[in-house]
């Protein structure tokens, strides 16, 4: 049995675990207010469920789900996800988390950032590009015309392979958009984006080469007074 660890018991990380539990994995879920809040949803998912603080759901795990907006300063168990491939669903909402530089100039992805805040974790962007009560809904076998695709970003294919696994059985396919530094082309604005709700594979891989450099990296040979195109 497979336990996922789920920091996050809002919108996103709630129907993650109902559509794990479907599955046949165990899920232990947190949220930031602690276990005794999360009463309702445990006993709504059922046996195969339990709540605990963030970091014991993070070392339950035997990978982790953060569905938890990123905050500039980290607050995820860093500790206890080490070694761990941890799915990402952030992602970059100015209306609600402001504007964060560092993103706005292009120089870091968000999952870049979430990256370098669980330093030793393998975090793999996914679960962005799907409406939170879609995911147990929008399912299709592999090879229906209508299947969705999901994208997935990672700097390690051990975590995109397992991103690619869940997808399947949730009824998804995958497009590999790695590694982390190409997540923009899926960032709120650029097509892949705004058409999110209803991409197939094709569509998916076509809107991601459609996609716009909003702004340059520092890293990317920038040139001087114009803004820099990402390779
Ligand atoms: N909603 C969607 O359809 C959707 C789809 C794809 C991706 N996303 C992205 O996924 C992320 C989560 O979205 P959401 O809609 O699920 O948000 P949400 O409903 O606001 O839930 C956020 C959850 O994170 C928890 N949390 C916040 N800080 C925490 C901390 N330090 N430690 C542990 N738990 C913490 C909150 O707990 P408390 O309630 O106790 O504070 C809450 O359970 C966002 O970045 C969003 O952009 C959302």
């Amino acid at each position: 049995m497979t336990t996922i660890g789920i920091i996050g018991a809002g919108e996103v990380g709630s129907q993650i675990a109902r559509a794990a539990l479907l599955h046949g994995y165990e899920v232990v879920i947190a949220n930031s207010r602690g276990p005794e809040t999360l009463e309702n949803l445990v006993t709504e998912l059922g046996p195969k469920a339990r709540a605990a603080h963030a970091a014991d759901a993070a070392e339950a795990g035997d990978f982790a789900v953060v569905a938890v907006p990123l905050k500039l300063v980290n607050d995820m168990p860093a500790e206890a996800l080490a070694c761990k491939i941890v799915l990402d669903t952030n992602n970059y909402m100015i209306w609600r988390d402001g504007h964060f530089e560092v993103i706005d100039s292009g120089e870091k992805t968000v999952h870049e950032l979430r990256q370098e805040h669980l330093p030793t974790s393998k975090v793999v962007q996914a679960f962005t590009h799907i409406q939170a009560p879609r995911i147990t809904t929008a399912g299709r076998l592999s090879g229906a015309p209508d299947r969705l695709a999901l994208p997935a970003s990672s700097d390690y294919p051990e975590a995109v392979e397992l991103v690619t696994r869940l997808y399947d059985q949730f009824g998804f396919d995958t497009v590999d958009n790695s590694p982390l530094s190409e997540s923009w082309r899926t960032a709120p604005g650029q097509p892949a984006w705004t058409e999110l709700a209803h991409q197939t594979r094709d569509e998916l891989m076509a809107n991601l080469k459609r996609a716009h450099p909003l702004a340059a990296p520092t890293r990317d040979c920038p040139t001087e007074g114009s803004p820099h195109v990402r390779q």
